[in-house]
């Protein structure tokens, strides 16, 4: 069993965030993005690891290196152009050699592989697909299944007329077991889309395809600001659990500060007397200054946050420069390097 994990997209639906860190790294509790996916995947015993790469790859690669660190090996497979969802996996078809487990790379979970796995033989299936349900299923791609779990629909991005006559809230979460059969099916050297070709071909061609639903298990697709947030909120609050806390960094936090137990700071900050942090993940070297407010945000890496500055429900980029006085208001988004003038309103 090896696993491709779809990391080749643009991520514009989280810009500006994206703009220099490539989405499947954006750091969330202040550990690359992708570090809980291959962690999920080694406690499966999946090792064997390939990155599908297209948007900033070297970043990626640079990053996460050959895996050990990790317990696994990571190999890259980086198209010249983006290749869709499909076409990367075909793209990879000279790495995949046995049964695969392929990732959305934006897709936070604490699901146990395993068990789909054991559900993958046990239904003889030649492609499997996770599920999950959620409120609005418009923005996924919405599965229909028969009463054995066969899919029976596969319906990406359904319009509001769509969903109207619809039974199921049950959407694909982003997981897929595919033997490497399904290769045969997809054409060499074009852009091509699971959701869009793949899928429904299997379906036409009335292939081995089975559902694997969900259950209390946590997902998110991490790909918009408020799901970013959101994901966040969701650690701090415990709603998202068994992953191994980092160490407690070293941090310099004046007595005279507040910051609460659920925030995280990463290393090396520096909080000063009067400042108040409340549920809050902030990354390593960041300064916060006298009587700065940071309440229910994520402050990336090396920014500065001067005195009586104000920061609620937002995400501020790396190395920015938040002025005194300067106050931010919930659902902003600052990419790497915003400077904002002292007693700026955003
Ligand atoms: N290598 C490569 N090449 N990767 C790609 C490409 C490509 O051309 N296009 C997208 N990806 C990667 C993205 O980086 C992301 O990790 C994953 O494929 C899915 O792309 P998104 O752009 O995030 O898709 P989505 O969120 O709108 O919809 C998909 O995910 C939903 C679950 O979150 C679909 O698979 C939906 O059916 C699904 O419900
Ligand atoms: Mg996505």
């Amino acid at each position: 069993m090896q696993a491709l994990i779809l990391a080749g997209g643009k991520g514009t639906r989280l810009r500006p965030l994206t703009v220099y860190t490539p989405k499947p790294i954006v750091p969330v509790l202040n550990r690359p993005f992708l570090l809980y996916q291959i962690e999920i995947l080694r406690r499966a015993g999946i090792k064997n690891i390939t990155l599908s790469l297209n948007y900033q790859p070297d970043k990626i690669e640079h990053l996460l290196g050959d895996g050990a660190e990790y317990g696994v090996k990571l190999r890259y497979v980086t198209e010249p152009s983006p290749m869709g969802t499909g076409g990367a996996y075909k793209f990879a078809a000279h790495e995949i050699q046995e049964t695969t487990i392929v990732f959305n790379g934006d897709v936070l979970t604490d699901l146990d592989i395993f068990k789909v796995i054991g559900f993958h033989q046990q239904k003889k299936a030649e492609a499997t697909i996770v599920l999950t349900p959620v409120e609005n299923p418009s923005a996924y791609g919405l599965v229909e299944t028969e009463a054995d779990g066969k899919v029976s629909r596969f319906l990406e991005k359904p319009k509001p007329e769509e969903l109207a006559g619809l039974t199921t809230n049950n959407i694909n979460a982003g997981i897929y077991i595919l033997e490497p059969t399904v290769l045969e099916l997809i054409p060499a050297g074009e852009n091509t889309s699971f959701e869009y070709n793949v899928f429904p071909e299997l379906l036409k061609r009335e292939k081995e395809f089975f559902a694997f639903v969900m259950n209390k298990n946590y997902w998110r697709d991490i790909g918009t600001p408020d799901s970013y947030l959101q994901a966040h909120h969701d650690f701090l609050s415990g709603a998202i659990k068994g992953f191994e806390p980092g160490k407690p960094a070293e941090s310099d936090v004046a007595t005279a500060a507040i910051v609460d137990k659920i925030s995280i700071l990463g290393e090396n900050c520096i909080v000063k007397p009067g400042a108040r942090i409340t549920n809050s993940v902030i990354g390593a070297g960041v300064h916060v200054e006298e009587k700065a407010v940071i309440e229910n945000s994520v402050v990336w890496a090396h920014t500065r946050v001067s005195s009586a500055a104000q920061i609620r429900g937002a995400i501020v980029g790396r190395s920015c420069h938040i002025g005194r006085n300067v106050s931010i208001s919930g659902g902003a988004v600052l990419g790497d390097k915003t400077s904002l003038t002292d007693y700026t309103k955003v």
